[in-house]
């Protein structure tokens, strides 16, 4: 599926299972219309892995979560390939990379799919990005990184529900923000620290949520995912 169509809920099949990813593909992916997969998955199943997934709900849109992280040319070759063989609505870059880095990224990137970047990984704090060696505050960081990716010509960042507001306002309407630590109003955070529920990420201007256990965990995912879909009241593609 190509990113015309911008599904809202990337469903994320955070399985070490080959089997249990391809029965979740193939009962969530007609409902939400879009699956994330993730580094564990693909260093276990490689690009088989993918294809299966693919194979279990074809119609469904691919956030291939990987997050390359290398030199200019390696990192072209690596969006190259995964855009060949897959046409992923989605796949990511590291926005420390560095411009040069994103922009090959970018070039190399298919017309089907979009390009998104990490900006700081959400698992770091004041204290470690100082220890990194990053001297601005953490959100400024943030935001400067975001615009960093813009400005090299990529299509969003994955980011927060907490940064949400501050680079919509900075990066403007057409920037996607893929927002996951999402969790419907009730649900279990699980080791998500600050979660948001999905009506308030929308409303903060999240154009996608990333939505993993609370669908993939429920004794009924298909219809988790369409109740998820009910509480805003939107269908699965916007
Ligand atoms: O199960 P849950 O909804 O917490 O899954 C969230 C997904 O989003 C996982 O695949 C996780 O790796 C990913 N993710 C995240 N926080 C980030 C970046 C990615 O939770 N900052």
């Amino acid at each position: 599926m190509s990113v015309a169509s911008s599904p809202l809920i990337f469903c994320a099949l955070d399985t070490p299972d080959l089997a249990q990813a391809k029965a979740w593909a193939e009962e969530i992916g007609p409902v939400t219309g879009a699956l994330k997969l993730g580094m564990e998955f693909v260093n276990a199943y490689g690009p088989q892995g993918i294809e299966a997934v693919q194979n279990a709900a074809p119609d469904a849109a691919l956030f291939i979560d990987l997050k390359f992280h290398d030199i200019p040319n390696t990192v072209a070759g690596a969006v190259s390939a995964v855009c060949q063989r897959f046409s992923p609505a989605y796949l990511n870059v590291h926005a420390a990379g560095g411009t040069e880095m994103m922009q090959a990224a970018k070039d190399a990137c298919g017309t089907q799919s979009k390009l998104l970047a990490v900006t700081i990984l959400t698992s770091l704090n004041q204290d470690a990005i100082r220890l990194v060696g990053y001297q601005h505050e953490l959100p400024d960081q943030v935001t400067r990184m975001a615009k960093l990716a813009q400005d090299s010509g990529l299509d969003g960042v994955v980011c927060s529900a907490m940064e949400i507001e501050q680079i919509r306002s900075l990066c403007g309407n057409e920037f996607d923000l893929m927002v996951p630590g999402i969790r419907p109003v009730g649900a279990q955070t699980q080791d998500q620290k600050r979660v948001m529920t999905p009506e308030e990420a929308l409303g903060k201007g999240a154009s996608h949520l990333v939505i993993g256990r609370p669908i993939t965990g429920a004794a009924n995912p298909a219809q988790a995912a369409q109740d998820i879909l009910d509480s805003i009241g939107k269908d699965a593609v916007a």
